[in-house]
């Protein structure tokens, strides 16, 4: 059972960032110097998933441009001879087998995955979230995609999360196995409150689905903020008492929340940090920034709440 292919939703408007996002895809947002969503496209790809699927939306072409040919940049750099800023643009563009389809309506992350079916067909694959970036240092997807060709199943991504974070994501039940990594999903709750929560492993977004995913979307009902909600199908695949149930694999890696602005912030940083370019500058100049940090912001500027999101926004 080889897996080849990936899913990525990116139908969200992004409304968390607006103005940002009102003309340019979230997904295209930088972190550092590259769009969040070649980070996620590399991850795939670094995994044996070079066909990629994209669900897109409207406002989404930049997108399309991004994984493209750029010919009027491939020729300039070329004539110049910048052979370095020539290999960054052409990176992109040879990374992946890229494909293409719109979700029409925005009914949730569950009716995003479905819109893949005909792409996928009878094949496991994997679903890859956009908002959440796994450092390329960390094995995650990879072994996902052990655990499911070595017990058949399902596997979720789970991550320990302080209690007063779960009500940001789908929560597990689980049981332990004989590997001290993986663990037995025995149900799934789309965003709980902290005291109806089942643990505080949370579902990060990866996910390697058995086909059989496509045919309980198919009747998955609404769930949580009136969305289709794959943790919804994935409960019922996890209930199944004849089924190949779901397990997880529990991450304790480094991943980067780019999802709201706090974090996104955050993840700049700590990837900026970390890199050889630009580290060795940014960190004596954060830590002499830090130091001089007052509690309170000067210009006495406020930041709105922004909310808890949906893979719809
Ligand atoms: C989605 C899933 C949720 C998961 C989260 C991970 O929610 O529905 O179960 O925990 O992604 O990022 P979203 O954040 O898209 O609303």
């Amino acid at each position: 059972m080889v897996i080849t292919k990936a899913v990525i939703p990116a139908a969200g408007l992004g409304t968390r960032f607006l103005p940002a996002t009102k003309a340019m895809p979230k997904e295209m947002l930088p972190v550092v110097d590259k769009p969040a969503i070649q980070y996620v496209v590399e991850e795939a790809v670094g995994a044996g998933l070079d066909d990629v699927l994209l669900i897109t939306g409207r406002n989404k072409n930049a997108l399309e441009n991004h994984f493209d040919r750029a010919t009027e940049i491939e020729t300039t750099l070329q004539a110049k001879g910048d052979l370095e800023k020539l290999r960054r643009v052409m990176y992109s563009t040879d990374l992946a087998d890229m494909h293409y389809v719109r979700q029409g309506d925005p009914k949730g992350l569950g009716h995003a995955v479905l819109r893949a079916k005909k792409h996928v067909g009878a094949q496991p694959f994997a679903v890859l979230l956009g908002d959440d970036i796994i450092d390329g240092r960390d094995v995650l997807l990879t072994r996902m995609i052990e655990v499911a060709q070595e017990r058949g199943t399902s596997v979720v991504a789970l991550l320990e999360v302080d209690p007063s974070q779960i009500h940001l994501y789908g929560a597990a039940a689980v049981d332990k196995t004989d590997d001290d990594d993986v663990v037995r999903v025995r149900g799934l709750v789309e965003k709980p409150a902290a005291e109806d929560a089942p643990s505080n492993l949370a579902i990060i977004g990866r996910y390697v689905l058995q086909p059989e995913v496509f045919d309980v979307l198919e009747h998955t009902e609404p769930g949580k903020g009136g969305e289709i909600q794959l943790t919804d199908a994935l409960q019922e695949m996890a209930a199944e008492a004849d089924g190949p149930g779901v397990y997880g694999v529990v991450f304790r890696g480094r991943r980067y929340d780019t999802g709201d602005r706090l974090d996104y912030l955050k993840s700049i940083v700590q990837l900026a940090v970390d890199r050889e370019d630009l580290g060795p500058q940014l960190r004596p100049w954060l830590r002499e920034f830090a130091s001089g940090l007052a509690d309170e912001p000067s210009s006495g500027q406020t930041i709105d709440e922004p909310g808890v999101g949906s893979s719809q926004d």
